[in-house]
């Protein structure tokens, strides 16, 4: 049975396709649930996309639908208990303010995954950058599409220079020095 916290939070990754977020929360939630034995609950886009946000595109209405409904399910389960992980590129400042408003400032660790186009880009695991620049997939992000950086994200991880367990270890200092986490 997991042991859910008195009060859960939400951990917000916002980041370009590719730069990591998946991968570091896969890597929380390893921690977290499996050896810590927490509830966590995982909202990785492209998997809500094909649940939760089916049929949604890519327009910034869309878009903005898709990390409102996130934001919803991270409040709500927030308030029992559940570490949420959420990951979608979240390309629009102000919705993601938002959505800290709805899970509440104090229990929200917006996460800025930094690697540059540059970095995505030689990477590129699923070959979609590749597409975007030969015109094949039109808005896409960081191409021909916005992303607006956390003015004042509470951390931030550089994923072209350090390990993933390096920028998890940030994520999860920072949520036990704030008091969120108790200590391992
Ligand atoms: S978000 O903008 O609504 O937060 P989300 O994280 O759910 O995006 O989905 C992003 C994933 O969808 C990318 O990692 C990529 O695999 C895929 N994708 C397909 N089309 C696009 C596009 N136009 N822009 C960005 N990602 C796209």
């Amino acid at each position: 049975m997991d042991k859910a916290l008195h009060q859960g939070f939400t951990i917000w990754f916002t980041g370009l396709s590719g730069a990591g977020k998946s991968t570091i929360s896969d890597y929380l939630y390893d921690e977290l649930h499996n050896r810590r034995g927490l509830a966590v609950e995982v909202w990785d886009g492209d998997v809500v996309r094909t649940h939760l946000s089916k049929g949604l595109g890519f327009s910034k209405e869309d878009r903005d639908i898709n990390i409102r409904r996130i934001g919803f399910v991270c409040a709500k389960l927030t308030k029992y208990g559940v570490i949420n992980i959420a990951a979608a590129i979240s390309p629009y400042r102000e919705v993601r303010d938002e959505v800290r408003q709805m899970v509440g400032p104090d229990r929200f660790v917006e996460v800025f995954v930094d690697a540059s186009l540059d970095t995505v880009m030689a990477r590129d695991v699923k070959g979609l950058y590749q597409k975007a620049l030969r015109g094949e997939i039109k808005g896409f992000t960081g191409v021909d599409d916005p992303y607006e950086a956390p003015l004042s994200p509470e951390v931030v991880v550089d994923t072209a220079n350090e390990t993933v367990a390096e920028s998890a270890g940030k994520i999860l200092a920072y949520c036990e020095n704030a008091g969120l986490l108790p200590k391992a």
